[in-house]
Order: C-alpha cells, then sequence, then structure tokens
C-alpha cells in the first residue's frame, strides 16, 4: 500500500487556540482510517486541512505525494477528496439530484439548468454505488439517513477517490449506521476509495476501521492497527488514563405526577399525523425513557410538550397547570428546562459568547443586575466560569463565539444552561449526541443526579444502551403510538427492538 494522504509536522493555530500541534501521519490508499479524540481534540480541524477549509499554519501535506500549496475547498475536490461535515450543508428546498449536482450543474445547451440530466446522472450514480434515494424528493421531506447519503453521492459525483465522514453516524438509527457501514465496505473494497471516519462510538471504530489514530488536546498521541487494540485502550489513550463507567446508583421512590401527557394528537412539519393519541405520565424521581426509531413521533412529542409545536388535540399538564397551547416561555415558567434535539438551530445563539449562551433564561435574575437593569458582567462571567469548569467545556473560554467551538462543546453549553435551572421538569433530547466518552459519562451522572434529588425526566434518545441505562420505565413509540411500556429492569434490548418495529407480541399499533 502506498501513502494516499501525509500530514507532515502540521500545526493549526486559532486565536488562542492551538487546535492543531505539530501532527505527522500517514493514510494509505484504500484503507479505512477511524480518528477518534474528545471533544475539541482537533478531529474536525485537521480534516477540514485536508479538505482545505482551513490553511495549515505550520507544516506539509501531501496528497499522493504531491505537496498541496493552494488551500481551498475547490482545489480539494479537484485532488479527489469529498467530505460530509458535522452538520449537513445541504439545500433543504432543493431536490436530491438539484443538491448532488450543485456547483457542478449541467446545462441544456449550455445555459439553463438541465433537470432532466442532473436527474438521469443521479439514477445512474445511484446504480453504480447502490445507495438507494430518490432523485426528484424534495431534501427537507427525506430522513436524515438518507440525506447522508446525497451528501456522499454529491462527493462521488465530484469524483473523489478519498472520502471524508465526521461524525456519521451521531444523527443515524443503528440500521442507517448498518447500512452506512455497508456502503464504506463496498466503496473500498469495489472503487478502491480511501475512508476517513471521525466517531465517537468505539465498537464503531473495531467495527469498520483497518487503522485508528487518537487524538488529544491537538496532538497525535497514537495510531494503531484495529485489530491490536480494544475499546478500553482506545478510551485510556482519549483522555490519557482509562475510563470507568460506574454503576448509576438510583434512589428514591417516585412522587407525584409532573407531566402529564393525555390523548395528544401532533402534526409533523408537513401537516401529517406524527403523534397519535399518546398519553404518559411521569413522576418526581423518575426517569421515563421513549425508545423509538427516528421519524415514530418522538420528535414531535417533545416538541409538542415543550410548546414549540401546536398541539391539535388533548392537553398536556406540567407540575398541575394546564400547559396546552402556552409558549415555550410559559412552559418554562411551570418549571419545565429543555434540551432539544436540534441544539444548532434552536439550542445556541452561534453568534453570541459562550458566557451569554449560558445565561439565557436567567439574565433577569437580581444576582447578574445592578438596580435591575445594569447587567453585573463580572458576576455573570463568574457564573459562566463556574459553568464552563464544571461541564468540562473546552475552547478558548467564556467570551469566544459559540460557533467556533466544536461540535461537541457547542452541546455541552446548552446541556450545562438547562442542568442548571434546577427545575422540577427536565425533558430532555439526545443528550449525548456528538459528545466523547468521558462527557457521556458526566451527564449520565448529572440526569441521574437531577432524578434522585426528586426531578421528574422524559428522555428520548436513538441510543438504546442509553435509553436503558438511564430509564426506570420505558415506552415504545412506533408510528406516532405506544406500542409498549416497561420496567427497565424488565426487558431486554432485543424485545424493545421488536416493540420499536411493531412487531412486538400484542403490539396495538
Ligand atoms: N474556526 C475556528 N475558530 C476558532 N477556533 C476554532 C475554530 N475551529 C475550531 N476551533 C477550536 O479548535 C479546537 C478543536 O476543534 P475541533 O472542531 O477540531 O474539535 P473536534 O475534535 O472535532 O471535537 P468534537 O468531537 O467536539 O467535534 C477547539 O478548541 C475549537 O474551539
Ligand atoms: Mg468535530
Amino acid at each position: 500500500m502506498t501513502d494516499e494522504i501525509r500530514f507532515e509536522h502540521i500545526s493549526m493555530e486559532f486565536p488562542g487556540v492551538l487546535a492543531n500541534d505539530d501532527i505527522s501521519l500517514s493514510i494509505r490508499n484504500g484503507e479505512v482510517f477511524a480518528l477518534v479524540g474528545e471533544n475539541g481534540a482537533g478531529k474536525s480541524t485537521l480534516m477540514n486541512i485536508l479538505y482545505g477549509i482551513n490553511t495549515p499554519t505550520a507544516g506539509n501535506l501531501y496528497v499522493r505525494g504531491e505537496k498541496v500549496t493552494d488551500f481551498s475547498p475547490k482545489a480539494a475536490i479537484d485532488r479527489g477528496i469529498g467530505m460530509v461535515h458535522q452538520h449537513f450543508m445541504l439545500v433543504p428546498s432543493f431536490t436530491v439530484a438539484q443538491n448532488i449536482v450543485l456547483g457542478r450543474e449541467p446545462k441544456n445547451a449550455g445555459v439553463l439548468f438541465d433537470n432532466k440530466k442532473a436527474e438521469k446522472l443521479t439514477r445512474e450514480l445511484v446504480k453504480e454505488y447502490g445507495l438507494e434515494v430518490d432523485p426528484s424528493a424534495e431534501v427537507r421531506d427525506i430522513s436524515v439517513g438518507l440525506q447522508q447519503r446525497v451528501e456522499i453521492l454529491k462527493t462521488l459525483y465530484r469524483g473523489a477517490d478519498i472520502l471524508i465522514l465526521d461524525e456519521p453516524t451521531a444523527v443515524l438509527t443503528p440500521q442507517e449506521t448498518d447500512e452506512l457501514f455497508e456502503v464504506i465496505r463496498r466503496i473500498v473494497r469495489e472503487k478502491e476509495m480511501t475512508v476517513i471516519i471521525i466517531t465517537h462510538k468505539l465498537y464503531e471504530v473495531m467495527a469498520i476501521s483497518d487503522r485508528v489514530g487518537v487524538m488529544r488536546q491537538g496532538k497525535l498521541v497514537g495510531v494503531e492497527n484495529t485489530c491490536d487494540v480494544d475499546e478500553k485502550k482506545l478510551a485510556s489513550m482519549m483522555v490519557g488514563r482509562p475510563v470507568l463507567f460506574d454503576h448509576l446508583e438510583k434512589t428514591g421512590t417516585p412522587g407525584d405526577v409532573a407531566i402529564e401527557v393525555d390523548d395528544l394528537y401532533v402534526a409533523d412539519n408537513r401537516g401529517l399525523p406524527a403523534v397519535r393519541g399518546v398519553s404518559l405520565s411521569v413522576r418526581k424521581g423518575e426517569v421515563l425513557g421513549i425508545a423509538a426509531i427516528e421519524g415514530n413521533g418522538q420528535s414531535e412529542l417533545l416538541e409538542a410538550i415543550t410548546g414549540m409545536r401546536k398541539i391539535n388535540r388533548g392537553h398536556v399538564t406540567v407540575c398541575g397547570t394546564d400547559a396546552t397551547g402556552k409558549t415555550p416561555g410559559e412552559i418554562r415558567a411551570l418549571g419545565l428546562s429543555h434540551v432539544p434535539e436540534d441544539r444548532l438551530s434552536t439550542g445556541v445563539d452561534k453568534v453570541a459568547s459562550v458566557s451569554d449562551n449560558l445565561l439565557v433564561g436567567k439574565q433577569k435574575e437580581k444576582r447578574f443586575n445592578l438596580f435591575g437593569f445594569h447587567q453585573r458582567r463580572s458576576t455573570v462571567d463568574r457564573y459562566a466560569e463556574e459553568l464552563y469548569e464544571k461541564f468540562d467545556i473546552r475552547g478558548a473560554g467564556i467570551h469566544t463565539e459559540v460557533g467556533s467551538m466544536s461540535g461537541g462543546n457547542m452541546q455541552k453549553v446548552v446541556v450545562a444552561r438547562e442542568f442548571s435551572f434546577d427545575t422540577p421538569v427536565l425533558v430532555i433530547s439526545q443528550p449525548t449526541r456528538g459528545v466523547d466518552i468521558g462527557a457521556m459519562e458526566f451527564f449520565h451522572t448529572r440526569i441521574i443526579e437531577q432524578r434522585n434529588a426528586g426531578a421528574a425526566i422524559l428522555l428520548s434518545s436513538a441510543d438504546l444502551d442509553e435509553v436503558f441505562r438511564l430509564s426506570d420505565r420505558i415506552i415504545t413509540l412506533y408510528e406516532g403510538k405506544i406500542t409498549g411500556e416497561f420496567k427497565a429492569d424488565e426487558i431486554t434490548k432485543e424485545e424493545i427492538g421488536l416493540y420499536m418495529t411493531g412487531t412486538g407480541e400484542g403490539a396495538k399499533a
């Protein structure tokens, strides 16, 4: 095997952060190379150099033996490099085919966009690579898993033979992940492509990669053949010490009902029924977990409960008060905190600082204000520093723009803020999507602490292990209806899987 890509003493410095620190690494032709490391370790930064988004502040990059002198995505694409980013970059109102050819559109007589040709090209690609997707569907109407396919097809259309996938599975269901891995194996085997994959899920590293590189605080701390390591070894290389997943001690008995949902009907973005007659209740001092495959109404259900989506029929009660039809702000005031699923659009203000983001919802508190209107900057900063420290947020400090932080660290900002309200009710969606194993352990501990202190917690997560670890009770949702309710310690993951697909014993779907 030859070296396809060679980083030689590469460094990347942003104001106040050395994101990549003297990295030398070779990636071989035709291999699947996994890149792992804690949030903020510098993984995306390194791959953004390969893709030409970042120009390194020191060192050299070679692609197929040729030194790279022009860092731009266009030049990288011309070199055969494709990248699917941590946060997708498709145009929602365009069709699949239009997105795929965007930037290199087929033209009718050299001028007009040729939609037929675009769809034909897409169909050919779909066939060649076995990546099934409807060319004429609008991107906003297809699942996240399919959107990712479109991103991959887009890179293939542009002739990529080196494919970078930045946390591709963070948003996928287990089934979609299996399909993606099939695709990766196929393009590596049949098309001799080179694939670099960033992930926080170490079992995925074991399942898909030939070699693995570990980053820590900007440095590359090791490169191993995957067959020579195990998850435990990788975890300890990542954080610099052994990682312990302690048993989480659940104490106390459930108290009064704090969230009550009665016969709820909610529609999705297209106006189609998404939640169809759901009733549930969550008591103080318990975690109710929702297990469901993406797209079965769980997102719409949580949005309706928290006031972000219109309720068509039925009722929601929060802490004894009717919350049906109230605004998110009014529901918050009833004592509910919310970690939303789509944090990047609804959870943070990307151009505001970490400090300002942490303060949202608390601006009016007396301790942060002088004479009721003048903000006490020093108190605010001290408060922000405290949360920054406690939640192990890593970046250039509390005054940096949230938008410049690593994906996992943006996430920590939202979780830190919502967990610090000390409200009796917490509604949490995908709490650990995109966060590293250390942060996951930390979040889980906090969630159980709040539970033990008497909070009522409604949790939705695509990660079944997480649902099992945290929940007292679990409900399964399928096509907008509850298909089963279980005590977490009286059911197995396999059984739950059946109810999630509507095929469990006596399923009502
Ligand atoms: N454009 C930028 N401007 C300023 N700082 C940046 C920029 N991009 C990244 N950083 C900083 O560089 C560091 C590394 O970030 P990077 O996104 O590479 O981490 P990561 O390993 O991909 O983490 P995650 O797992 O959370 O995605 C972080 O401290 C981040 O705040
Ligand atoms: Mg990243």
